[in-house]
């Protein structure tokens, strides 16, 4: 079983891949949220994986809430195997470490990988989508990456292979406290109502339902997971937050419809 959640679909690409790698069954965080599904059946012998982005060195917010309810009945620590895949646009710094820390007991973290994809984040100065070569360099890489992540996968190996990245405690202690309590709002995304086509595209990729449009432009209601799906898949470049996104690219990984 995977649990997978993701904003502009690297890591759905990520969590499919390694499904269709290892014939494994996926299933949405979001879509598991949303109707309140917290407890799971799990084989004898089945794996249990985590599929998620990096936010602010750590896993998103969203999913340390789901893993705090989860219930995976059955679980042994014998013959039950789990990881988490975390993807990212450089490091992860403490990710892993505070993935084990929020798996419920008694659950134990066998194994933890990060992929490094394409970057998505660009709210804040000095941040903005790779550039298109990079981005190309990164896709290819990542291939490889994820059948070399599902070899380890499948032969059970306890590792932590993640790139944490320099100053690792600072990033995923301060920095990461600091992110999570004044940049995790969504008050600063704006949709130009001449630009906007009223498509509805960012209201149906939501994936904690926090947009509706009103009066045919996007509302966000106040419960945003920072996942920057709205903002990157708007086809007319409509939304932006404050004024500091006008000038930044825009990315999502062209395989990442939801199913
Ligand atoms: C709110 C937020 C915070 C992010 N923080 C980090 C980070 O700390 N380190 C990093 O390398 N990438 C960071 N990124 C980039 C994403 O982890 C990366 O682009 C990821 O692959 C996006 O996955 P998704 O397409 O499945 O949403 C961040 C992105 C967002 C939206």
């Amino acid at each position: 079983m995977i649990f997978y959640f993701s904003g502009t679909g690297n890591s759905l690409w990520v969590a499919r891949r390694l499904a269709g790698l290892l014939g494994d069954r996926l299933v949405a965080i979001a879509d598991a949220i949303n109707s309140q599904s917290y407890s799971f059946e799990l084989a004898p012998d089945e794996s249990v994986g985590m599929v998620f982005p990096t936010y602010s060195w750590g896993p998103p917010p969203i999913v340390l809430a789901f893993m705090g309810k989860l219930k995976l009945q059955g679980y042994s620590q014998q013959s039950n195997y789990c990881y988490m895949v975390t993807t990212c646009g450089d490091d992860v710094g403490l990710s892993a470490d505070i993935w084990r820390k929020s798996l419920p007991c008694p659950v134990t973290g066998d194994a933890a990988f990060s992929v490094q994809m394409p970057n998505n984040y660009i709210l804040l100065p000095g941040f903005d989508v790779d550039a298109k070569n990079v981005e190309q360099s990164k896709l290819a890489a990542a291939v490889e990456r994820v059948d070399y992540v599902a070899r380890q996968i499948a032969a059970r190996e306890r590792v932590t292979d993640v790139v944490t990245g320099s100053w690792k405690r600072l990033k995923s202690s301060l920095l990461r406290a600091w992110f999570l309590r004044y940049a995790m709002s969504d008050c600063g995304f704006r949709a130009d109502a001449a630009k906007c086509t009223s498509c509805g595209l960012c209201e149906k990729t939501c994936p904690v339902h926090n947009i509706t449009l009103s009066n045919g432009t996007p509302q966000w209601h106040g419960s945003c997971t920072m996942c920057l799906s709205c903002i990157h898949r708007c086809p007319v470049r409509a939304i932006q937050y404050s004024t500091r996104t006008e000038r930044k690219g825009r990315y999502h990984h062209s395989d990442s419809h939801r199913s």
